[in-house]
């Protein structure tokens, strides 16, 4: 069994990102400028955006964040997209998720300019993805495919199962699985809650991307012997243990899966670290105008 050690990657990563920023700004270019969105005071909301802002510093980005109270109105959030999108100075911009109830998250997502939208949720970049075009792709998936590249893990003619159906992962990793390309080609089962016999399709997986936020959902008797397993989950549980009583959970029972796998990611460490990482490669070329070419 091997680890993926995400964290690893993406600091490699990083490097490169902040070696390719460094020489734009010795050939007399600015550097790439990431702005956030932030709106109230979730806990996860709160942290996800601290580490992005500091992963744009270790990448030599610019940075900003814009930060409205939980009482923002939509046409108030929508008045500060419409800002972002026409500021030369921005590259690239994300509205953290979830929104308060009172706003509507696709009608924000809709006002981003697609050329912009580095989180790919605009249905401009999800469709363009869906056909095989360049676009924005979304960043945990993205993060997904850097890993199985860089481990060369052959996924051609693999059978990969899906567990959940989100727009931000589930719904995009089946798809670049399915596309032509290395990582790809994969044969694509997505299971969600209305799945009957999930165990079975399970244990027939090459490779289980498991995205449904069930802490140690997947267990060993699920899984074929030299699987390939990737754990998106990171669910916060109480752990008393800890002195911020709490700890991350992946989608995977890990000790008792991971002797039976090729490779496993591990949670914290493995898919998380990566798709920030993303999201900075694709700020890189929304600066660089590489995103609709590449
Ligand atoms: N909330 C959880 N994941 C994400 C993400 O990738 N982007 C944004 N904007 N919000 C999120």
């Amino acid at each position: 069994m091997q680890l993926i050690e995400g964290k690893k990657i993406a600091e490699q990563i990083k490097g490169e990102i902040a070696a390719e920023v460094q020489s734009i700004i010795a050939a007399g270019g600015r550097a790439p400028h990431l702005a956030g969105v932030l709106v109230g005071h979730d806990g996860g909301s709160e942290s996800y955006m601290t580490s992005k802002v500091k992963t744009c510093e270790q990448c030599g980005f610019k940075s900003s964040l814009l930060r409205f109270d939980e009482s923002i109105t939509q046409d108030e959030l929508i008045a500060a997209i419409q800002g972002l999108n026409n500021d030369k100075g921005v590259d690239g911009f994300i509205v953290q998720l979830p929104l308060p109830r009172h706003i509507d998250e696709q009608a924000v997502i809709e006002a981003i300019d697609y050329r912009k939208d580095v989180d790919g949720f605009h249905p401009i970049n999800v469709g363009r993805m869906a056909i095989g075009l360049p676009c924005f792709k979304p960043a945990t998936p993205s993060g997904i495919m850097m890993l199985l590249e860089r481990y060369k893990i052959e996924t051609r003619g693999k059978h990969c199962v899906v567990l959940g159906r989100s727009n931000i992962v589930g719904k995009p990793i089946a798809t670049m699985l399915m596309q032509k390309g290395n990582p790809g080609n994969c044969t694509v089962t997505v299971c969600h809650s209305a799945t009957p016999n999930i165990k079975e399709l399970c244990r027939q997986a090459d490779i289980i991307i498991a995205a449904l936020g069930h802490p140690g959902f997947v267990t060993a008797d699920m899984v074929k012997e030299g699987a390939v397993i990737i754990d998106v989950g990171t669910t916060r549980v109480e752990d008393p243990t800890r002195e911020r009583g709490w700890r991350l959970s992946g989608d995977v029972d890990f000790d008792n899966v991971a002797p039976h796998c090729s490779y496993i990611t591990p949670v914290p460490g493995g898919v998380g670290p990566m798709t920030i990482v993303s999201l900075m490669h694709n700020t890189l070329l929304a600066a660089t105008g590489r995103a609709y070419t590449d």
